[in-house]
């Protein structure tokens, strides 16, 4: 029996590349264990491999090594219990809004009447701000609505683990306020367990219990969790005023800037968790140069 909901462990990537080079190694040597219910961003720069951990997660990709037990089952493959939303919207260009979010929910409830699944689709689709464009395909829809659409499909199958990419990249601002205030109140009322990378340092802030950063690659490392434990329900309109709010952010904008570099390739190794941080507390926060002023306790 495994003590956390999700345990990932020794995880790898590598790539051949052509001619005689060796192998791309994207990351390795990546540890960490999610508890149920726990709202986890991953920041970290482009090309660092974000995506491609994502897409283990959902299992659709493959890992060159190590494994991922969620619910105390290794896991491998997609499935139902594990909704995506993806960088980019991928929807099903030949149904409408309304199709594309059923046929998720049909999959996921057979034993649903036509209206249950309509009703359920419809509810989540005016969620995110849709209703009225629900006959629309994704051609006659603007990017961020097609985006939309992938988001209420994800959030409508109810998943035990929901994973995000970037999820509100193509949002424009007032949009992306809205949706997430609703993530988080479906959050707060569903209890899902949410592994979303971002780019937006505020937007982890606001959303996350952790944060995970990663180094950059390739041989890429997740080399904290960051504690954020601003109290909630949080308001985005406030959440900078809080006291803490600029210890933390600031922790994280100097990890961007200078650690995910001077640490890349340097931290971590077989079975080690990332650096468990409280920039708050003072505990567990790196010089730096990388090494650890106060060791903080594990992951
Ligand atoms: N199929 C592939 N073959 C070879 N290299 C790949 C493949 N897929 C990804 N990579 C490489 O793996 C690295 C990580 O890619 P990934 O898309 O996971 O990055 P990311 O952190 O999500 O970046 P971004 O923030 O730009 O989305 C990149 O260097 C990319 O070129
Ligand atoms: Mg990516």
């Amino acid at each position: 029996m495994s003590l956390h909901f999700i345990e990932v462990e020794n995880l790898a990537r590598t790539f051949p590349q052509p001619g005689r080079q060796p192998p791309l190694t994207v990351f390795e040597h990546v540890n960490f264990t999610i508890e149920k219910g726990e709202f986890i961003c991953v920041i970290g720069h482009s090309g660092c491999g974000k995506s491609t951990i994502l897409n283990i997660l959902a299992g659709l990709d493959a890992a060159s090594e190590g494994a991922f037990v969620m619910d105390g089952k290794e896991v491998s493959g997609p499935s139902r219990d594990r909704g995506v939303i993806f960088q980019n919207h991928s929807l099903l260009p030949w149904l409408s809004a309304l199709g594309n979010v059923s046929f998720a929910v049909r999959a996921r409830w057979p034993e649903w009447s036509r209206r249950q699944v309509r009703e359920h689709s419809l509810s989540y689709l005016k969620m995110v701000g849709l209703a009225g464009a629900e006959h629309k395909k994704p051609s006659e829809l603007s990017g961020g609505m097609r985006q939309r659409v992938g988001i209420a499909r994800a959030f409508a199958i109810e998943p035990k683990l929901l994973l995000m990419d970037e999820p509100f990249g193509a949002l424009d601002a007032l949009t992306r306020g809205v949706i997430q205030d609703e993530l988080l109140e479906i959050w707060g009322r569903t209890h899902q367990t949410v592994f979303m990378i971002t780019h937006d340092v505020d937007e982890a802030i606001l959303l996350a219990d952790r944060v995970m950063l990663m180094t950059n690659g390739p041989d890429a490392r997740i080399a904290e969790s960051v504690v954020i434990d601003i109290p909630r329900p949080r308001d985005r309109s406030a959440i900078h005023q809080h006291p803490e709010y600029y210890t933390i952010r600031n922790h994280l904008v100097d990890f961007l800037i200078t650690r995910s570099k001077s640490l890349q390739g340097r931290v971590g190794g077989p079975g080690q968790q990332p650096r468990s941080v409280n920039p708050v507390r003072g505990t567990g926060v790196p010089d730096p140069g990388g090494t650890p002023r106060v060791v903080g306790g594990t992951g």
